[in-house]
């Protein structure tokens, strides 16, 4: 019996994960928000970390594969390539920000 309640509710989650589809995914299953927590809100900058938005496509993906700054070794490692390539894509059509 036991096991038919946990079946069930599986099934349940799933239905429920499959109806909100169309809902986008909260802020932070989305990975530039990883980005926006060093570089800032408008990844224009902030503290240590330099403008990001609007930079070449390759040298984004480049910090995030070959050249990786040692304060984003931790960030690199929990993105796939999939999201490293999305990511550069993204960021580099961001606006760039004006100059301080
Ligand atoms: C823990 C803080 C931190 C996180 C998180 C982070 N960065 Fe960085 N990033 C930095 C710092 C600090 C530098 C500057 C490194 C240096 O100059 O040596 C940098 C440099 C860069 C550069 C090179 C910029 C330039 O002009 O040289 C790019 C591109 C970049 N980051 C992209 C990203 C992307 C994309 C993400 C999200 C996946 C991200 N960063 C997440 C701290 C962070």
């Amino acid at each position: 019996m036991k096991k038919f309640l946990l079946a069930a509710s599986g099934a349940l989650l799933l239905t429920a994960t499959t109806a909100s589809a169309d809902v986008p995914p909260p802020p932070a299953a989305d990975p530039i928000t990883k980005c926006k927590g060093c570089h800032g809100p408008e990844l224009a900058g902030k503290a240590k970390s330099p403008a990001i938005a609007g930079e070449d496509k390759d040298k984004i993906k480049a910090s995030m594969t070959t050249k990786i700054p040692k304060q984003m070794t931790a960030v690199s490692k929990t993105l796939t390539p999939e999201q490293i390539d999305a990511l550069a894509a993204q960021i580099s059509a961001m606006p760039k920000p004006a100059p301080k």
